[in-house]
């Protein structure tokens, strides 16, 4: 029997770093959810569609459906749960909650990175752009105009507390 390719990996795993030896060939949200525990990624599609496995991987929105580990060797990996707390939530965070954006929250990795993502370059956006920013997320419970609503809010919410 042939065996399968191994990797020794090291990353930064929401703020700590952390390693294991992993399946070359298995995707990066296999690898976050079963060698480090972390549930913040989904694996809804598998193909790039969904959005529930986004990650930032140094700083940019990656879907890790479609990455092999070597792609997160040695960077800095942040999922859902480095992004606020029950305490302190992130105003995306807050705004989709107050906005009842959504239902059983299982595209929320993909819908806040992207929130996050687009009021990081752009504080004040048009509706249009904030379909635009959530278009690459797929959410099976709402119409997405709750969505909409809570990055709008977000936006809101940001600008009052820079300024
Ligand atoms: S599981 Fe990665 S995009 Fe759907
Ligand atoms: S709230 Fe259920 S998939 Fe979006």
């Amino acid at each position: 029997m042939t065996e399968l390719p191994e990797l020794p990996l090291t990353l930064v795993l929401n703020g700590k770093e952390v390693s294991a030896t992993v399946d070359a060939d298995a995707t990066v949200v296999d690898v976050l959810r079963e060698e480090f525990g972390v549930t913040g990624v989904r694996a809804g599609c598998r193909n790039g569609d969904c959005g529930t496995c986004t990650a930032l991987v140094d700083g940019r929105s990656v879907k890790t459906c479609l990455q092999l580990p070597g792609r997160i060797h040695g960077a800095d990996v942040q999922t859902l749960e480095s992004i606020g707390t029950p305490d302190h939530p992130h105003p995306v965070q807050r705004a989709f909650l107050e906005c009842y954006s959504f239902q059983c929250g299982f595209c929320l990795p993909g819908m806040t990175f992207a929130a996050i993502t687009l009021l990081e370059h752009t504080p004040d956006p048009t509706d249009a752009q904030i379909r635009d920013a959530l278009s690459g997320n797929l959410c099976r419970c709402t119409g997405y105009e709750n969505f909409v609503r809570g990055v709008r809010r977000a936006s809101r919410l940001m600008r009052e507390t820079a300024g």
